[in-house]
């Protein structure tokens, strides 16, 4: 204990000297890597590189916010300020969407969509109380890196009220969420939304999760069907019912994880849907085949569940990344993920 606290003052005291010296190199990026790492960038179409080689456009309306997303060409998006729309806008492909680092960004009323397309990049968004539905939603999509975001809401108004904050569907592949801050909300990552999409599923929803925090959560940390997921590195406080779910032949590797405070299950495969998942619209019951996991570098349960079924043959990353020291992913976490980070 003594040793964390330790080390949260010194990295705390690292990361104010190289923001205060921007010529320093940020002493986060020395313990975990800080540029783009795991099924976004190493894959066989190519990593992804959103707006890169196009016009960069500053937006702080949501009128020029669609019309600078629509299309298929290059283009990076730097957004400021709080937008609220009234419907979800669409993101099309070859996009760097990013908040401001100075004003920052904060999208409220409708999510955004990534549907149909491919190259995208979102980052430093905070998307908040997206009402009966997702923060973002990927949908037949390839190449996206959804990195130090911020997603939330209330978790008092129950399952139903908001929707996924990250959900990923129908045959989506090659995906990053890196660094976001997950927190007061219900439902958190759904990857593959129905068994009966198995055909479109099965052998894709390849995606990355690393130093994500997640905090005050009820389920979903993620819940995948028929793909792989490699989740590292990721720090869960107060994940109240079921963090990672691997169910309908889904395989996941987990490792260097950390779990705390009031979390009922870290890891399961079994294809039992919960009651908690989402009482108010899921059959529940144990209605699904089960999962697969494999565990890689030492995770820190704390005091959760953890039920594997079946042992998979997800056994290795076909990537080279960059993993924390375990007694350093909780503070390395909490100092790096989330808006106004980058
Ligand atoms: C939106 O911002 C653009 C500049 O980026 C400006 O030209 C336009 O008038 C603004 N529209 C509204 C409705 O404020
Ligand atoms: C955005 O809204 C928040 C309150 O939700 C407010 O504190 C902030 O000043 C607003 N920012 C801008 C640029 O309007
Ligand atoms: C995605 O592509 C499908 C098939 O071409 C089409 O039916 C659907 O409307 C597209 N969705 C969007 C949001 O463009
Ligand atoms: C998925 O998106 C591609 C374009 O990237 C499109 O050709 C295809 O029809 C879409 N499929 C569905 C089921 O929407
Ligand atoms: C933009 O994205 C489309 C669809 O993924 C791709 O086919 C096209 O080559 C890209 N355009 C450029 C200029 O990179
Ligand atoms: C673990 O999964 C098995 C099914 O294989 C089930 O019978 C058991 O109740 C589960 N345990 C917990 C604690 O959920
Ligand atoms: C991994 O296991 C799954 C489920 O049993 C199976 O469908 C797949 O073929 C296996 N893959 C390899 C490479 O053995």
């Amino acid at each position: 204990m003594r040793l964390q606290i330790s080390a949260v003052t010194f990295l705390s005291a690292l990361t104010s000297l190289s923001s205060a010296a921007p010529l320093l190199p940020n002493p986060l990026s020395l313990l975990a890597s800080w540029n783009i790492e795991g099924f976004a960038e190493d894959n066989p179409i190519g990593p992804t590189t959103g707006g890169k080689g196009g016009e960069t456009v500053t937006v702080s309306n949501t009128t020029s916010f669609l019309s600078a997303v629509k299309d298929n060409t290059p283009r990076t998006i730097i957004v400021q300020g709080n937008l609220t729309f009234t419907s979800r806008p669409k993101i099309g492909s070859n996009k760097s969407v990013i908040g401001d680092k100075l004003t920052q960004a904060h999208i409220t009323g409708s999510g955004l969509d990534i549907v149909n397309a491919s190259n995208v990049i979102i980052r430093n968004l905070k998307i908040s109380y997206i009402l009966g539905n997702d923060c973002i939603t990927i949908r037949n999509s390839t190449r996206v890196w959804v990195d130090h975001n911020e997603f939330t809401s209330d978790i008092s108004h129950g399952p139903d009220q908001y929707d996924g904050q990250v959900d990923i569907i129908r045959g989506s592949d090659w995906i990053t969420l890196s660094w976001n801050y997950f927190h007061d909300h219900w439902k958190s990552s759904l990857v593959g939304n129905d068994a009966n999409f198995r055909d479109i599923d099965f052998g894709k929803l390849h995606i990355t999760y690393h130093h994500n925090y997640w905090r005050h959560e009820g389920t979903r940390g993620p819940a995948g069907r028929f793909g792989h997921q490699h989740v590292y590195n990721n720090l869960y406080e107060d994940f109240l019912y079921q963090a990672i779910h691997s169910r309908s032949d889904n395989q996941v590797l987990v490792e260097g994880n950390v779990f705390r405070g009031d979390t009922r299950e870290a890891l399961s495969t079994y294809g039992l849907v919960i009651p908690d998942d989402s009482p108010n619209t899921c059959v529940c019951g144990d209605e699904e085949l089960d999962g697969f996991a494999n565990l890689g570098a030492r995770n820190d349960w704390g005091g959760a569940g953890v039920n594997i079924t079946q042992v998979g043959n997800f056994t290795k990353a076909p990537y080279k990344y960059k993993l924390t020291p375990l007694f350093l992913v909780a503070p390395v976490v909490k100092l790096g993920a989330g808006v106004g980070k980058i």
